[in-house]
């Protein structure tokens, strides 16, 4: 059985006082409600890490991921966080090659290999984005440019690296637009994707890898698209700050 999952990319959002509130109350619901066999992750800023950690220390289904993590292993690299320093503070995931991150930080296939050999051997979930701008959608090549991202950045793992991977399925042009893939559109894709991995893998490999889908994703919309076959949840931006609406989505498997 594969791993459902709704994780919470809180971006650039949320000051110490405002992150702490958000965190208590999706604690609490989740307290009040539990949702079974869904694991909520909540990938908060880094400075944010050690707070929202004392917050949800208790809660099973809740867990601790970061946003981005350094290619290198430590050292005099000014401003970067490595992924052992993320496994220091509680994380168990963190996210990879966000679309943001490729796009205004040029993140390329190659720099997402060397963070996510990080992440792995620091004992990290990687939580790998991948997904197409509006022009490749347009000229129906997005199912042969994601397979390509997956091929560029992870191919060279081995199956058990690649087992331990989360991928996530997120449409540029659907990410805080409030254009939503249509459910078939998501299932397509998702299919895609694994049988991409399948192809390199093998079927059981493919098989046990979460894929979850991201852009736009609320409550409104969560159900029909958590209802797809290969589709195990959500990465969720802009609802993921409010804590009634995340906690919804949880709930909509
Ligand atoms: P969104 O963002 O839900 O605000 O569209 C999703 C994401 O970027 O992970």
């Amino acid at each position: 059985m594969r791993k459902k999952i709704v994780a919470g990319n809180w971006k650039m959002n949320c000051l110490l006082e405002e992150g702490q509130k958000l965190t208590s109350e999706i604690v609490n619901m989740i307290k009040d409600e539990p949702i079974k066999d869904v694991k909520v992750i909540l990938n908060p800023p880094f400075v944010h890490l050690h707070g929202v950690k004392k917050l949800i220390a208790g809660v099973d289904n809740i867990a601790l991921g970061a946003q981005n993590c350094s290619d290198k292993e430590a050292g005099a690299y000014t401003g970067e966080t490595s992924a052992a320093m993320l496994a220091s503070f509680g994380a168990e995931y963190v996210i990879i090659g966000h679309s943001e991150r490729r796009s205004m930080f040029n993140e390329s296939n190659e720099l997402l290999t060397e963070k996510t050999k990080q992440a792995l051997s620091n004992g990290l979930t990687p939580i790998f984005c991948c997904g197409e701008p509006l022009e490749i959608r347009e000229a129906d090549t997005h199912e042969d440019y994601v397979k390509a991202q997956l091929t560029e950045s992870l191919f060279g793992f081995s199956e058990e690296e690649i087992k331990k991977l989360v991928i996530a399925y997120e449409p540029i042009w659907a990410i805080g637009t409030g254009k939503t893939a249509s459910s078939e559109q998501a299932q397509d894709m998702h299919a895609a994707i694994r049988k991409h991995l399948s192809s390199k893998y093998g079927e059981a490999v493919a098989e046990e890898i979460s894929i979850l889908y991201g852009g736009s994703c609320k409550p409104s919309n969560a159900k029909e698209i958590f209802s797809k076959a290969d589709v195990d949840g959500g990465l969720i931006g802009g609802a993921s700050l409010k804590s009634r609406d995340f906690v919804d989505i949880a709930e909509s498997f």
